[in-house]
C-alpha cells in the first residue's frame, strides 16, 4: 500500500537493493586499485537522509573501512534549500591524508556537497569521492562531479527511503515523487 502522499513510486525497494549492491561491488574493487592510506576508506553519512541507503551499502561493501557522519543542513524542512549549509554535528577523528567516500541521499543544487567537500580538503583529507543514492542534475547551482549515483531522476521532490519531507516519510520503503498539490493543505 503506498502513502497518500505518493503521487508515483519511482524506486521499489528491489530495485534500489539491485542497485546498491551493484554500486557496492564496483566502489569496493575501485579501492583495491587505489593507494589508500591505512587501508581504510572513511566513509562518511551525511544524516538523516543517508541511513537506509548507507546501511544498505555497508552491508555489501567489502573493502576495510570505518563510517564517520555529519549532520549538514541545507533545507528548512519544506521542498525548497535554504541555499546556506551549516554544520551541526562534526566529525569525530582526523581525516589527514585519509580516502574519504561521503555517502548522500540525494544531491540536488550540489551546495551541501560543495561545501562538505572543501571543508574535509580543508581538513586534510587527501582525496573524497562522492556516492549518492538520488542525483538531480537539473538542479544544481554550484558544479559538482558526483563520482557514484544510483539513479538520475528529474527535478522533482521526492520522499522515502531516507528521504523526508518536514522530517516525515523517510520510513517508506521505497523512493517516490510527492504529490506535492496535496501537501497545500495537508493534515498529518
Ligand atoms: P543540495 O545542497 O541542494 O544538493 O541538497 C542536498 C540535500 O537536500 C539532500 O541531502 C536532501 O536532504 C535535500 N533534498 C534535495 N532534494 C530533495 C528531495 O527531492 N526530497 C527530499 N530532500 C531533498
Amino acid at each position: 500500500m503506498k502513502h497518500e502522499l505518493v503521487k508515483e513510486i519511482l524506486y521499489t525497494k528491489e530495485q534500489i537493493d539491485v542497485r546498491t549492491k551493484e554500486l557496492a561491488e564496483e566502489i569496493s574493487k575501485f579501492y583495491e586499485t587505489q593507494e589508500v592510506k591505512d587501508n581504510t576508506v572513511i566513509l562518511i553519512g551525511l544524516l538523516k537522509g543517508c541511513v537506509p541507503f548507507m546501511a544498505n551499502f555497508l552491508n555489501n561493501f567489502t573493502y576495510e573501512c570505518q563510517t564517520e557522519y555529519m549532520v549538514v543542513s541545507s533545507y528548512l524542512g519544506g521542498t525548497k534549500t535554504s541555499g546556506e549549509p551549516k554544520i551541526n554535528l562534526d566529525l569525530n577523528l582526523s581525516i589527514k591524508d585519509k580516502t574519504i567516500l561521503i555517502v548522500e541521499d540525494i544531491v540536488d543544487s550540489g551546495l551541501t556537497l560543495d561545501y562538505v567537500k572543501k571543508y574535509l580538503y580543508f581538513k586534510g583529507a587527501r582525496d573524497v569521492k562522492i556516492l549518492t543514492m538520488l542525483d538531480k542534475p537539473e538542479g544544481r547551482k554550484v558544479e559538482m562531479n558526483v563520482e557514484w549515483s544510483g539513479f538520475t531522476i528529474q527535478n522533482q521532490f521526492v520522499i522515502g527511503y531516507g528521504l523526508d519531507y518536514e522530517e516525515r516519510l523517510r520510513n517508506l520503503p521505497y523512493v517516490a515523487i510527492c504529490d506535492t498539490d496535496k501537501l497545500k493543505d495537508w493534515k498529518w
